[in-house]
């Protein structure tokens, strides 16, 4: 009598990009067999190893046809659910308009919170799918999702049980950030304290309480809050027992990055103005730096990240889209890839363990980002001959397929 397979699915004529570190470079199995049982990968390794008859060892086999498998991608910083949009701010940016300049006007920001405010959930829900869509369609298969554009308990509130319903009704694991600190409110313009007490003790216990935060970021900036400020709303997330991320030094150096690696916090991010001590500190305690080259390049910037500084470190550097409606109009996680290489200097291995192994880190999670035995099977299937063309095509799509939790997406 023949023995039932052991496993759901197997995975053939792929060579994997496993990203496991200290290997070969992108962990790389060339000619790769990768078998997955309940959601997870039951088995990586060489094809040859495996016996000849593949039907016999999974319930279904997929052909590869000669492409790559990497982990599923994981955009670990983007503001996706918004309302409106910014073009005309991105016409006046052209004639000479500053981006804190139209902060300081009343634009930026405060206009996206207007139009975030009046809009109900069902047509917030309806603006952002287009735009995980696009994100979908290139293998990713994790995102993290702030709020920050509701300014006020309800808002904000809403923000996150539309990130919620996202991984609900597309196959992607959502992971939610709070981000009460993301500005000050117009109308709290005069008493900025008296928001962040409003944040901390109203705004972040009720998205604790309702189970729709993971983790909890601020903006640390001149036209964002203060040092002390953030100091105060990290206090109260580390009273839920939540973890900490923020918006530091992307206009200026204000210490966030140092205040990130005292909290034990998850990750840095921007970091354009990391200074060296900085940096030492994120290394020490195990801070991930988040890149957002998308951010960089609307803005024009011209101070690029201390990468050097973070590589002799040995701070792990993710990627990220930063999907905002301001700074990074962005649903491209590959064209990161190609910016990261392009701007910042990243090896393209290095900005594939960004959107992978990394991104993963800076979400906390341990059971994704790298192809191996007992993590989720989280898969993209790629149309390539070799990772680097991941970074080196500008505006190709060679996503053929992604694997969620074990369910195939597209093929
Ligand atoms: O990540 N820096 C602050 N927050 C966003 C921009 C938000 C906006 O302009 O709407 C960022 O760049
Ligand atoms: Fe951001």
């Amino acid at each position: 009598m023949p023995t039932a397979p052991r496993w759901d699915s197997l995975w053939i004529n792929v060579s994997a990009a496993t990203m496991e570190p200290d290997g070969a470079a992108y962990g790389a199995i060339e000619d790769a067999a990768v078998a997955v049982k309940d959601g997870r990968i039951a088995w990586i390794g060489p094809r040859a190893d495996l016996p000849d008859a593949p039907e016999s060892l999974a319930e279904t086999v997929h052909d590869g046809r000669g492409g790559w498998l990497t982990p599923g991608l994981i955009d670990c910083h983007t503001h996706l659910v918004y309302g409106g949009n910014r073009a005309r701010e991105f016409e006046m940016r052209l004639e000479g308009a500053t981006y804190e300049e139209l902060a300081r006007a009343g634009g930026g920001i405060a206009s996206t919170v207007r139009a975030t405010r009046e809009a109900d959930e069902d047509s917030l829900l309806a603006a952002v799918l287009p735009r995980l869509d696009a994100l979908l369609a290139e293998g990713v298969t994790t995102i993290e999702i702030k709020s920050g554009y509701g300014l006020e308990r309800e808002a904000e509130l809403r923000m996150l049980r539309v990130a919620r319903r996202l991984g609900e009704v597309r196959p992607v694991t959502v992971r939610t950030t709070f981000l009460g600190a993301h500005a000050v409110p117009p109308e709290a313009k005069d008493d900025p304290d008296a928001y962040v007490e409003r944040v901390c003790d109203d705004m972040l216990p009720a998205a604790a309480d309702a189970g729709l935060a993971d983790a909890v970021d601020a903006f640390c900036e001149r036209i964002g809050f203060t040092l002390e400020q953030t100091r105060r709303v990290f206090d109260a997330a580390k009273a839920r027992g939540l973890p900490v991320k923020l918006h530091a030094e992307q206009l200026s150096n204000l210490g966030g990055s140092a205040l990130v690696a005292e909290y034990k916090g998850l990750s840095a991010d921007h970091i354009e103005h990391l200074d060296e001590q900085g940096v030492e500190a994120m290394a020490q305690a195990g801070v991930v730096a988040v890149l957002l080259p998308g951010a960089f390049y609307v803005l024009r910037e011209t101070k690029l990240p201390p990468i050097d500084l973070l590589r002799a470190h040995g701070v792990p550097m993710a990627l990220a889209t930063d999907c905002n409606p301001g700074t990074a109009p962005v649903t491209s996680l590959l064209l990161m890839l190609s910016m990261g290489c392009t701007f910042f200097r990243l090896t393209p291995e290095e900005a594939l363990a960004g959107i992978t192994r990394n991104g993963a880190k800076a979400l906390g999670l341990d059971d994704r980002g790298i192809l191996r035995e007992g993590l989720r099977a989280d898969l993209a299937l790629w149309d390539i001959g070799h990772p680097a063309e991941l970074s080196y095509s500008i505006g190709l799509n060679p996503c053929r397929a992604a694997v969620h939790g074990g369910r195939v997406r597209g093929e």
